[in-house]
């Protein structure tokens, strides 16, 4: 849904000072975010994530659409001792769109 894309875009300036995407993306404070949705966690080989999230990983997490909602709702309330400091997507429509937008870009 191009709307729903274009929606999710605009939401994306709340994550880009932190987060790049697209062909010349690199880490900042986050990591780079393209291929992240239905990707394993702690996608970044040279990302520092805090030991929380590489412990998810290692569990085996996957960012598909349930997860990356509930940890964008509320990062530290899903992700304790997580090093993302955001207070969260409280609008579920905004979580809905940015995922479509991430879901969008080549990975
Ligand atoms: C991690 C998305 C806002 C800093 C992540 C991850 C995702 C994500 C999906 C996990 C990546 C992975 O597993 O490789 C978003 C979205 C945002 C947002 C969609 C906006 C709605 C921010 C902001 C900051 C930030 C504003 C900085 C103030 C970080 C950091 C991590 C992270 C440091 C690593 C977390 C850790 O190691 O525990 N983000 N983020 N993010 N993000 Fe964000």
């Amino acid at each position: 849904d191009p709307a729903l894309i274009a929606a999710g875009e605009s939401v994306f300036k709340k994550c880009s000072a932190c987060h790049k995407v697209g062909e010349d993306a690199k880490n900042g404070v986050g990591p780079t975010l393209n291929g992240v949705v239905d990707g394993p966690a702690a996608h970044e080989e040279k990302f520092k994530y805090s030991k929380a999230l590489l412990d998810k990983a290692e569990e085996g997490l996957v960012w598909d659409e349930a997860a990356l909602g509930a940890f964008l709702e509320n990062p530290k309330r899903y992700l304790k001792g997580t090093k993302m400091s955001f207070p969260g997507l409280k609008k579920e429509e905004d979580r809905t769109a940015i995922i479509a937008y991430l879901a969008s870009l080549p990975k």
